[in-house]
């Protein structure tokens, strides 16, 4: 059922404002372990690998579709968001470059992710892959605000280049925590549809994501360490909780992604981003 015909709430809040923002980074310098440590640093190179495909999909479908969104302020927040990940995808694909210099089947695992998603794009029905924007940018938002919220705990109280454009990214993911969504119920009712792509996607990207981490953990030969065992599961069943997290709460109509405590984090991460400046990067849309 398209826009017109379907009655739907705009969940971001009107102070945010989905402005793309052209920041760049040169990740020259930067060490192997630009986390707390490795296994945090592994996890978030494993992510960073599947994002530029992701986020190429998530922006694909959601241009496939907004003609049939004919609320105006969806409308230019879906086209501020897609130009968003345009520029997070440029500087993942920069930053997976160097990562893969380091780690060759990094590049195997990047065909397989692209195969898999045209696969499950082709098999789809236009209404399933609506679900992959709301599916995805939920999963985002989620890491974002741990992100955020909990810096040191995954930075280590550490300063570097790629710890500022992670902090970019999550800033303008939880930006997007609702528009994924809103952009699905603006087109389709069914909540059973939603359901279902989570079950989809949650295990998929869970396999992909920890057993990439598995892989680079294995090349530095960290996961054969006794000592790193038990930081090791810690952190999965931490981080684990992220991909379950508000999961089914985000396929039900009536539910609001953006918490008081959300709002009051993505100003704090906004003036934090404001007071630093960086170099831009040229412009590819
Ligand atoms: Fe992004
Ligand atoms: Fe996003």
């Amino acid at each position: 059922m398209l826009g017109n015909k379907t009655k739907y709430t705009v969940n971001t809040p009107e102070n945010v404002s989905i402005t793309p923002r052209n920041p760049s980074f040169d990740f020259s310098d930067v060490e192997k372990v630009w986390m707390k440590d490795p296994i945090t640093s592994h996890f978030m190179n494993a992510l960073s690998i599947f994002i530029p495909f992701s986020e190429r999909t998530v922006s694909e479908v959601l241009r496939n579709n907004i003609n049939n969104v004919n609320h105006p302020e969806l409308k230019q927040q879906i086209k501020g968001m897609i130009k968003q990940e345009g520029r997070h995808a440029a500087m993942h694909r920069r930053s997976n470059e160097k990562i893969k210099q380091c780690y060759g089947g990094l590049t195997v695992i990047e065909n397989i992710q692209k195969r898999t998603m045209k696969i499950i794009r082709t098999l789809s029905s236009s209404k399933f892959q609506m679900c992959i924007p709301a599916s995805f940018e939920h999963f985002t938002s989620a890491v974002s605000r741990e992100i955020l919220r909990n810096q040191i705990q995954w930075t280590g109280k550490k300063n570097n280049t790629s710890i500022d454009f992670v902090l970019w990214h999550c800033l303008e993911e939880l930006e997007h925590q609702a528009i994924g969504r809103d952009a699905y119920f603006a087109l389709h009712k069914s909540t059973l549809r939603l359901y279902m792509s989570q079950l989809l996607w949650v295990p998929l990207s869970m396999f992909s994501i920890y057993g990439t981490q598995l892989y680079l953990l294995h090349k530095d030969r960290i996961i054969y360490r006794p000592k790193s065992w038990v930081p090791y599961l810690r952190f999965v069943i931490r981080s684990g909780r992220l991909f379950f997290k508000g999961g089914f709460d985000m396929c039900r109509t009536g539910y609001n992604p953006w918490t008081e405590s959300d709002q009051r984090l993505y100003h704090q991460s906004l003036s934090s981003y404001q007071s630093r400046t960086f170099p831009l990067q040229k412009e590819h849309n």
